[in-house]
């Protein structure tokens, strides 16, 4: 805490050989933090609310992998369900008795996820999710809001929030052919929805967003919207996605769906739910989700779908925020405490940026004026600015994402003294940033 973070030696070394090596140097474009102007810390471990890099620099961790940290890094319950799940051997190309076990939980906490089907990433649940809806409806188009991200598949990708956004990716590797089949209209925005329902409704297998969007930094539906895309999809026969894949686990026990009081027809589930490992989830209507084969004709599997170790990771998630008195309203109250108190910093300096907190996750872009509604509005905010924060911040000790696209993550290990640690860190790089 508190040391320098300078370019060092051998994190420059490092991201020399994963240039050398990598693709970009990177697995995942936003790791290169092209948005702040380096990448981000190469770290190596993690512990509660704390991460270490290369060199042994500690940070409060609001990254926390974009999301499925939800219990704090290596939160022992899981390591242990881990391992003893190595032990019995990774995977088994059958099905497990666990796996069964897991869907019975998830029927049990989302109304929506009447039947479930078990995948690795969020990416294939959205994927799967669009393709049952495709043949249950037997239509072929699809319509998306600009900004949400639904994962990196091709009918996803243009349009999308987070580091996916790229002009370019419309004409580059997706085919105009995919992209002729994809709506995408604005968030927040009912009578656009309607407009395009009106014209190619008829055609249209489903609407998919995420009911509370933490792409476009964090973004919060308005009044009445939800439930006025819900009533459009009633009224043209489209089927209603949401991609909880963020919100899941973290909006509570029954996701935003459960917040909010709108039922999606299918929901895509993912991050938090496997500690760090890599599950995800899609499920909806029985009559819908009976599409998929071998009890109907639409396609979806997966090697390592509902492998016993990711399983394992998941129920002990699952258990251990069943086994703590309050996890909910307890995390909420230190995301609040860390919203509240960046909105009295930036008060106290004088700037005019809202700060959004949903459940866990919480947000102030360098924009200001009310909370931006769209991704247009999200666009407007100062680059400049929140690199020379990210900076600063990473200076004193605390990780942010490196880019305002994302967002800050509380998990179930930040304690009172990590956020008052980070409202005094803040505090100090505002001023960086308003400069
Ligand atoms: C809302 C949402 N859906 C889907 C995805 C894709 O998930 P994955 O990266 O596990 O493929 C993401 C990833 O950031 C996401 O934020």
């Amino acid at each position: 805490m508190g040391v320098k973070h300078v370019p060092n030696d051998i994190g420059r070394l490092w991201w020399e050989r994963a240039l050398q090596n990598l693709a970009g140097g990177v697995d995942s474009p936003v790791r290169a933090g092209v948005p702040v102007g380096e990448p981000t810390p190469f770290l190596v471990r993690g512990r509660g609310s704390r991460v270490w890099d290369i060199v042994g620099r500690e940070y409060i961790d609001y990254l926390c992998a974009y999301g499925p940290v939800l219990l704090g890094h290596a939160d022992p319950r899981v390591t242990e369900a881990v391992a003893r799940a190595m032990c019995d051997g990774p995977v088994f190309g059958a099905t497990h008795p666990e796996e069964v076990r897991l869907a019975e939980r998830l029927r049990g906490l989302f109304a929506s996820m009447e039947l479930v089907r078990l995948v690795s990433t969020g990416t294939e649940a959205c994927m799967g999710a669009i393709r049952v809806a495709r043949g249950y409806t037997r239509r072929e188009r699809i319509i998306r809001c600009e900004g949400c991200y639904h994962g990196h598949s091709d009918a996803m990708i243009f349009g999308a929030g987070a580091s996916s956004l790229s002009e370019a990716a419309i004409s580059c590797g997706v085919t105009r052919g995919v992209a002729g089949e994809v709506d995408v209209v604005p968030y927040n925005d009912l009578p656009s929805l309607e407009l395009v329902l009106r014209e190619r409704g008829r055609h249209t297998a489903a609407v998919i967003l995420e009911p509370v969007v933490g792409n476009m930094g964090l973004c919060l539906p308005e009044a009445g919207y939800l439930a006025g895309v819900r009533e459009l999809c009633r009224k043209y026969g489209v089927l209603l996605i949401f991609d909880e894949v963020i919100t899941g686990l973290r909006a509570g026990p029954g996701g935003a769906q459960a917040v909010v009081g709108v039922t999606p027809d299918v929901t895509c589930l993912g991050k938090a739910l496997g500690g760090g490992l890599p599950i995800a989830a899609f499920g909806g209507r029985k009559d819908v989700m009976s599409v998929l084969a071998p009890a109907g004709p639409v396609f979806a599997g997966g090697t390592f779908s509902g492998n016993p170790v990711c399983v394992a990771a998941a129920h002990a998630v699952l258990d251990a925020i069943a086994a703590t008195e309050d996890f909910y309203p307890r995390l909420e109250a230190t995301a609040r405490r860390l919203a509240r108190g960046l909105a009295d910093v930036l008060a106290r300096r004088g700037l005019p940026y809202p700060v959004v907190q949903f459940a866990s996750m919480v947000d102030f872009m360098f924009r200001p004026g009310p909370g931006h509604r769209t991704m247009r509005e999200a666009r407007q905010a100062d680059a400049h600015a929140y690199a020379a924060y990210y900076r600063a911040m990473l200076n004193h000790g605390v990780l942010l994402p490196p880019s305002q696209m994302e967002l800050m993550f509380v998990t179930a290990a930040h304690t009172d003294e990590d956020i008052d640690a980070t409202l005094g860190a803040a505090d100090e790089a505002l001023t960086h940033a308003a400069r």
